[in-house]
Formats: C-alpha cells, sequence, structure tokens
C-alpha cells in the first residue's frame, strides 16, 4: 500500500493532496493540519469528488495526529505561514523555521524511511534545515521551488511565443527567491528549436522577469501566496519520486561539490525517482550563467546564516 503525507492543509497543501489523489499517485493520501478538523474537512471534500473525477485513492485528514502518517513513502511539507503583498519569502524565516524543524522531527518517528519534499518557505533555507537537523541522506530531502519556477517561466514563454506550453521546455535553477532564480534562457526550446531564436532579446527580458516575480504577482492579486502551481508542482515531485520517473526537474538538493557548491541546498536539474535525488545532472553553465548561479548562491547563503545566527541549526 502507497502513502503519501501532506502536513499542512492550507491551500498548497490541499492543492497537492488533491492532485496526488486525482492522479492516483499514492493507494492513501493523509492530510495533516494542527487547525481542528480543518484536513478532515479538506480531506472528505476533496473524497466526495472521487466518483466525478474518478479516482480511487484513499484520502484522509488528521489534526495534529502523526500516528496517522505512519509509513508514508513520502511527505510533502508544506507548514508555516505564507506571505502577505509586499513580503519576501526570506521574511517568514523566523516563524516558519520552529514550524518545519518540529513537524519533520514528529514525521520522522512514524516514517522514518520516508523522503521529504519541503515547499514551505524561504524554501531554499527550509530544505537546507530539514537535511542539517533530520539526520537523513541527501537524497532523501528535496525543495520544490525549481519545479514550481520552471512551470512558470514556460507559462510565461508559451504566452510570448503564442504556442502551447506543453511544446516549450525550459528550467529555472538558483535560489526559489525574486532575485534569486535563474531562468535558463539558452537551455529553452519551442519543439527543440532554441527561443533565442525565436523571441527578441527585450521579450525574453521581460519573460524572464515575469517568473522571477511570477509568486509576487500572484501574492499581489490574490492578498496570500499562490496554491494552484506551488501545490501541483509538489504533486508533480512525488509523482516522479512514487512512480520511479526519473524525469529531470529543477529542485532544491544538497550539492557537495556539484556546481562549484558545498554546504547548500539550492535549485539545480535533477533526476528524481524512486530514490527522491537519483542524479543531479551538469548542464554545463557558460560564465555569465555561472555568475548568476554563484550570486544566487550567495544570497541564500546569507538566509541560511539566519537559522545559525539564531541557534535553529
Ligand atoms: C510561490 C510561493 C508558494 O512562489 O513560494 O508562489
Amino acid at each position: 500500500m502507497s502513502k503519501v503525507t501532506v502536513v499542512g492543509a492550507g491551500n498548497v497543501g490541499a492543492t497537492c493532496a488533491n492532485v496526488l489523489a486525482i492522479n492516483e499517485v499514492a493507494d492513501q493520501v493523509v492530510l495533516l493540519d494542527v487547525k481542528n478538523g480543518f484536513s478532515e474537512g479538506k480531506a472528505l471534500d476533496i473524497t466526495q469528488t472521487a466518483t466525478l473525477l474518478d479516482f480511487d485513492t484513499t484520502v484522509t485528514g488528521c489534526t495534529n495526529d502523526y500516528a496517522q502518517t505512519a509509513g508514508s513513502d513520502v511527505v510533502v511539507i508544506t507548514s508555516g505561514i505564507p506571505r502577505k503583498p509586499g513580503m519576501t519569502r526570506e521574511e517568514l524565516i523566523g516563524v516558519n523555521a520552529g514550524i518545519v524543524k518540529k513537524v519533520t522531527e514528529n514525521i520522522l518517528k512514524y516514517s522514518p524511511n520516508a523522503i521529504l519534499v519541503i515547499v514551505s518557505n524561504p524554501m531554499d533555507t527550509m530544505t537546507y534545515l530539514t537535511l542539517k537537523t533530520a539526520g537523513l541522506p541527501k537524497n532523501k530531502v528535496i525543495g520544490m521551488g525549481g519545479a514550481l519556477d520552471s512551470s512558470r517561466f514556460k507559462c510565461y514563454l508559451s504566452k510570448a511565443l503564442n504556442a502551447p506550453a506543453n511544446e516549450i521546455e525550459g528550467l529555472v535553477i538558483g535560489g526559489h527567491g525574486d532575485t534569486t532564480m535563474i531562468p535558463l534562457t539558452r537551455f529553452a526550446t519551442y519543439k527543440g528549436r532554441p527561443v533565442t531564436d525565436l523571441l527578441d532579446k527585450a521579450v525574453l527580458d521581460k519573460v524572464v522577469a515575469d517568473t522571477m516575480v511570477g509568486g509576487a504577482t500572484l501574492t499581489g492579486l490574490l492578498g496570500t501566496s499562490a496554491w494552484y502551481a506551488p501545490g501541483a508542482a509538489a504533486a508533480y515531485l512525488v509523482e516522479s519520486i512514487m512512480r520511479d520517473q526519473k524525469k529531470i526537474i529543477p529542485c532544491c538538493v544538497s550539492l557537495e561539490g556539484e556546481y562549484g557548491q558545498n554546504d547548500i541546498c539550492i535549485g539545480v536539474p535533477v533526476i528524481v525517482g524512486r530514490n527522491g535525488v537519483e542524479q543531479i545532472v551538469d548542464y554545463k553553465l557558460n560564465d555569465v550563467e555561472m555568475a548568476f548561479f554563484e550570486k544566487s548562491v550567495a544570497a541564500v547563503r546569507a538566509t541560511n546564516n539566519v537559522l545559525k545566527e539564531t541557534n535553529i541549526i
């Protein structure tokens, strides 16, 4: 019996559980939340769509009862507060670090073999925190940011090209921050043709800029953080793990020498399969891309240092 737990039944967590159920990624999906009755309600609502959408996945909710998450293959952690308009993801660190650390401890008591997918913001630093405190091997801790940012990049490319998004390839690496993410235009293609041959520089620059503030744009429109794309991006990662799809997905993982870095979790292209991180893929960045990557690393490191300064790790 395959089992995925989603911690946090807010908008992102519930959307992730919903996508996992609709796609029957696991036999059982458990939603856990601290708010009394909340995850039970979301789970029941999703369950009531089973005959409409034709899925057999069981979805259950539980209020802070980690025993019900026991034996999960993958656990998605979305806990914490979302950002409000005008806030950066980094500003959430004080509140969210304590929450994510506690959640991880509780999860691993009941699912010591689980692969953890981190969604909580600031995502790169929450992934690093989890790697440092959970005692898990590096293949079992994956941050979701790059999957989301890449889907936003492809969305904006599809609008600029007036082409279907599913005909487009594109990757975003680096940190999951408004100024730290790096849409790799040189590797982006429309049906094999480089987008750099198809779009003017000014248009491509706008695509890059829109991608980087993709989350902030939605926070401005919605008054809180986005959820459909973040939830679906987390589910996409979980599916590649559960079905051993070995997709190349940009996501936040621990680097030990790859891309010239150590002691950091940041977005790079990763082959994601049943072991979690199967392999980090070296895309051979040019000097300009590498300079952006190093700048992004420095910014993520500065946020990680807050964990040390505040004695969280
Ligand atoms: C976003 C948040 C979830 O990018 O980080 O929408």
